[in-house]
């Protein structure tokens, strides 16, 4: 919400696809109410391409804590109580590295198959670690993402239900910056003082033809 509220601030248009919220969203944003994981994969598809065939989006910022299993079976009756329940869990998809794929036409081996979304949107991954962050580097690789912000939700003042947030930001070109501890509003700045930094680098090289 804080990320969103920035970006309206500095004259983006605003959609806000969201499940489980404890705030408000900010006036001025387009809100998507979604439920469940493959809900929010849908919501998701159906904007990364414009009608145009053009990008759908300038920045996909997710800060969704997206479910990472699902049951495998849903009950359609009620289920009566016994000595104790198991239930299946299945992985739900990675929403993210999916709609990664998306936009720059890759396979799963990372092989270019299909037309990428160009100009390519500015992917912002989350990573919400609980100690080292070891392996935020590998998880930007993995989603294949522009930054990757991280921090350890086990710290005091850091992760949910705070008005703080302590993270380190970390960017395709190997990059990593160590933010102190910041209003989640002031990390929403730093966030899109990246993402735009990342856009300008795009559409100059674009026009240089590199
Ligand atoms: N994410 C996603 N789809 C999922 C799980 C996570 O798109 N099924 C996104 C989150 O919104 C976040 C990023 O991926 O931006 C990292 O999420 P995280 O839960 O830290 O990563 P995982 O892929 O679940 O990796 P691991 O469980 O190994 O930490």
């Amino acid at each position: 919400m804080a990320v969103a509220a920035a970006a309206l601030d500095r004259g983006a248009r605003v959609t806000i696809i969201a499940a489980n919220i404890e705030v408000e969203p900010p006036v001025g944003a387009t809100v998507v109410r979604v439920e469940s994981t493959a809900e929010l994969r849908s919501a998701l598809h159906r904007l990364v391409v414009a009608p145009d065939g053009g990008p759908g989006f300038d920045a996909l910022v997710m800060a969704a804590a997206v479910a990472d299993f699902r049951p495998s079976h849903a009950a359609d009756h009620k289920l009566v109580r016994g000595a104790g329940l198991t239930l299946d869990l299945e992985p739900t998809p990675d929403v993210l590295g999916q709609i990664s794929r998306l936009v720059h036409g890759t396979d799963r081996t990372g092989d270019e198959s299909y037309r990428p979304v160009a100009p390519a949107p500015v992917l912002v991954g989350f990573a919400a670690e609980t100690g080292s962050l070891d392996r935020a580097a590998d998880k930007l690789r993995r989603k294949g993402v522009d930054l990757l912000v991280a921090n350890d939700v086990t710290e005091p003042g850091s992760g949910f239900a705070t008005e703080t947030n302590r993270v380190s930001i970390l960017a395709a070109d190997g990059s990593r910056d160590d933010l102190p501890m910041l209003s989640k509003r002031e990390v929403a700045d730093a966030i899109l003082d990246r993402v735009a930094g990342t856009l300008d680098a795009r559409d100059a090289a674009a026009q240089t033809g590199r």
